[in-house]
C-alpha cells in the first residue's frame, strides 16, 4: 500500500441519511507511529438538509453517543444525546446544554457533500486495492484507514 494525499473522502451517499437523522461510522486512521486508532465519527442531517460530523465520543466518559440503544437523539430529535448518561448536545455546535459534561463540546470534524457524497475533508488515506464500489456494500460498521491530518 502506498500513501497518497486527498482533500475529500467520501463516507457515504447524502441520500442515505434521512432528513432530521444520523449515521455512525466506525473509522481507522493510522497514528504517526503507523498504528491504527479508532476514529468513530457521526454524521447529521439536520430537517433544515445541513450536514454536520462529530467524533462519535461523548466528552464526559468517552463513549459512542449511541451506545446502547443505538439512538443519537432526543426524543424530539432536536438535540444529540448520549445514550448511556443522557448529556444533550446542539446539533449545529456540538455544545452540551445539559448532563455531565455541561458546557463541553463534541469534537467536531470537516465534512462537506459534494456530488451527493459526504466527504471527510483533509485527510490522508492509504490506497488500497478495494473496488471502487466497496462503499455501497459496507454497512455502519465498516472500517476505513486514515491518516493523521
Ligand atoms: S458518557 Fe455520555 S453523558 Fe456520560
Amino acid at each position: 500500500m502506498a500513501a497518497r494525499e486527498i482533500d475529500l473522502f467520501a463516507v457515504c451517499p447524502a441520500g442515505t441519511i434521512e432528513r432530521g437523522g444520523a449515521k455512525g461510522f466506525s473509522l481507522a486512521r493510522i497514528d504517526g507511529g503507523g498504528e491504527s486508532r479508532p476514529f468513530p465519527i457521526v454524521v447529521v442531517r439536520t430537517f433544515d438538509n445541513d450536514f454536520f460530523g462529530y467524533i462519535n465520543r461523548c466528552p464526559h466518559d468517552g463513549v459512542w453517543l449511541n451506545v446502547g440503544g443505538g439512538e443519537f437523539f432526543s426524543a424530539d430529535r432536536s438535540f444529540l444525546r448520549c445514550g448511556r448518561h443522557g448529556a444533550i448536545f446542539e446539533i449545529d455546535s456540538g455544545y452540551c446544554i445539559d448532563g455531565p459534561c455541561n458546557g463541553r463540546l463534541l469534537e467536531p470534524i470537516a465534512i462537506t457533500v459534494k456530488e451527493g457524497e459526504v466527504c471527510l475533508c483533509g485527510v490522508k488515506l492509504l490506497e488500497d486495492n478495494r473496488p471502487s464500489d466497496w462503499l455501497e456494500d459496507s454497512d455502519e460498521t465498516m472500517a476505513i484507514a486514515i491518516h493523521p491530518d
